[in-house]
């Protein structure tokens, strides 16, 4: 489909491929991905057929949560660039008639924010303070936290300030609160000045140039602080009343949506307006708010990432969903992959839910234990699927190549706070995060001069972009060729489920007589009459061989 550059419904059915700048492409040889890597590899995405880029966090950053806590919102990292660097990349990119989606983390900065550090230095009840969730301690000297909520990555969700200015040893330090980790206050989004000063953040990167934002734990923002804090075992018990209810303290509120209203008037400012994608890990049956056109616009479903290889489950969430969009007016979000999950195809090698991969890594992630093979046959299969379906589809850097988990990094060397504040019970996403092999051979795989900040395994090299370019039967040409084919395929209407295939089969036809067919059965079953496209894996005769998608053109009449 093509778009023009101020077509507002640009982002309805885009490809977006998320660029983890760390670990893209390193320019100046210090082991860590840039946005001058990014620039040098336009040419690349335009050439794969991307119709937008997704940076996540470039912003200054201690690394805490690799770039989530944010030290300043209005400024490029110096170990990534500069603000110059960022115009021109994204000149480049729009050069290439690639739109721009910057990250935005809204839920908490990092602890080195100027806000935070003048938080501390400032009183129990001072103005800068009630920018965060700062609350007295129990117990008779305040040092128990003021509720036993955890934290996402484990252990306690509630820090200790180490002490209080000017207060001498008489008032007990105040502790704040971190859904994250400790390096990621949240802040109080009741406050005007947050609320306020987040809209200015939003024009100065409309301002620059940007396209669209991803919004970071959107569901997160409204907080119900009164108290007594609810304890964990009475947000247990009423959990599914709360969340219905949108009265969860903490999470999936109905007032967050106020936020977003004010955030869309800012959008539409612009012409065409701001696009807007909320992470927002809620009940399906309240995505829809997230997405609706007074709010963000668009929410991301993750319903697939989640999934069993199982095509009843395929469709009915696919059914689901497309109903659900059709009902809010926006459009659906497809994604298998992202940098807080195991890669696609070593989920689907290892047998498909999310707790086994889990599992897979705390007992060494070896390779011996993922079908890999099959893995990469069903990645490449679902990928097809999704991207013959009605909306945006979003890819994650590196499964272009069909890469593995890198699921044995050695525990030194991980970076994901997850590992330590979990007691060493979860690994962590890491294994996601390892730089992009460019090269089949040469210092860190053509990731850059200067090594690599995670190490790559030695399997690197047969799936690097230089391996694959030029193979015909590399998982790079078949999301080269599908992206192709797509741009010319896809419209924003709905899908028709093909009739006369069996249940384990995913079938069905969309407008102009394209008609995708995945065999997520054990047999092989008939392609269907038509000229054939593309096929996720070697076709047999006129049959789709199980764990493949095959489209087909099959014109009216
Ligand atoms: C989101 C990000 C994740 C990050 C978390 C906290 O879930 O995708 O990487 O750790 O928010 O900012
Ligand atoms: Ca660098």
């Amino acid at each position: 489909m093509t778009t023009s550059t101020s077509d507002p419904n640009w982002w309805r059915q885009a490809v977006v491929y998320q660029v983890y700048p760390r670990s893209f492409a390193d320019a100046n040889a210090d082991g860590i991905g840039d946005l001058a890597g990014v620039l040098s590899r336009v040419d690349y995405l335009s050439d794969l057929g991307v119709d937008a880029v997704w940076l996540s966090p470039f912003y200054p950053s201690a690394l805490a949560d690799g770039g989530y806590d944010v030290d300043d919102y209005c400024d490029v990292d110096p170990k990534l660039g500069t603000l110059a660097d960022f115009d021109a990349m994204v000149a480049a990119l729009h050069e290439a008639g690639i739109k721009v989606i910057v990250d935005i983390v809204p839920n908490h900065t990092s602890d080195r924010h100027a806000w935070f550090r003048e938080a501390l230095a400032s009183e129990p009840g001072s103005a800068a303070r009630d920018r965060y969730i700062f609350r007295d301690g129990k117990g008779p000297d305040g040092s128990l936290p003021p509720s036993d909520w955890e934290s996402n990555f484990g252990g306690p969700a509630w820090q200790r300030v180490p002490d209080e200015p000017g207060a001498g040893d008489d008032r007990p330090a105040q502790w704040y609160l971190h859904l994250f980790a400790p390096e990621q206050p949240d802040l109080n989004w009741d406050n005007r000045q947050v609320r306020d000063d987040f809209l200015e953040i939003l024009r100065f990167w409309g301002d620059r140039g940007v396209d669209g934002f991803r919004v970071d734990v959107a569901h997160g923002l409204a907080k119900d602080l009164t108290e007594p804090l609810a304890t964990l075992g009475d947000l247990a018990e009423h959990a599914v009343d709360l969340t219905l209810s949108g009265k969860h303290p903490i999470w999936d509120r109905d007032d967050v949506h106020d936020i977003y209203r004010e955030w869309r008037k800012v959008f539409d400012e612009y012409d065409p307006p701001l696009a807007a994608v909320a992470e927002a890990w809620v009940l399906p049956s309240r995505r829809g708010r997230y997405a609706s056109p007074e709010g963000l616009g668009q929410a991301f479903n993750f319903d697939l990432l989640e999934a069993e290889w199982s095509a009843e489950g395929f469709r009915t969430i696919i059914t689901r969903n497309l109903d659900e969009v059709a009902e809010t007016g926006t459009s659906s979000t497809w994604v298998l992959s992202n940098h807080d999950v195991v890669r696609h195809p070593s989920r689907y090698g290892l047998g498909g839910d999310r707790d086994r991969c889990d599992a897979w890594l705390l007992d060494g992630g070896s390779r011996d234990e993922v079908d890999l093979e099959r893995g990469l046959r069903r990645a490449r299969a679902a990928t097809m699927l999704i991207l013959a379906l009605p909306g945006s589809t979003y890819l994650y850097q590196g499964e272009e190549l069909g890469l593995h988990e890198v699921g044995d990094i050695p525990d030194a060397e991980r970076q994901d706070p997850t590992w330590q504040r979990s007691g060493h019970t979860r690994k962590g996403r890491d294994g996601a995060r390892v730089p992009l092999p460019w090269t089949q051979a040469g210092p860190s795989y053509g990731f850059g001069e200067g090594g690599a900040h995670l190490p790559q395994p030695d399997w690197f090299g047969p799936v690097s972009v230089e391996a694959e370019r030029d193979d015909p039967d590399s998982t790079l040409s078949l999301y080269r060729e599908a992206l192709r084919l797509r741009r010319a395929l896809q419209t924003d209407e709905q899908l028709t489920w093909l009739a006369d295939y069996p249940e384990s089969v995913v079938a069905f036809s969309r407008p102009g007589g394209w008609q995708s067919v995945t065999n997520m059965g054990s047999d092989p079953v008939a392609l269907p009459e038509g000229e054939p496209l593309l096929a996720s894996g070697p076709l047999e005769g006129g049959f789709v061989p199980p764990d493949t998608t095959a489209w087909v053109h099959r014109p009216a009449g």
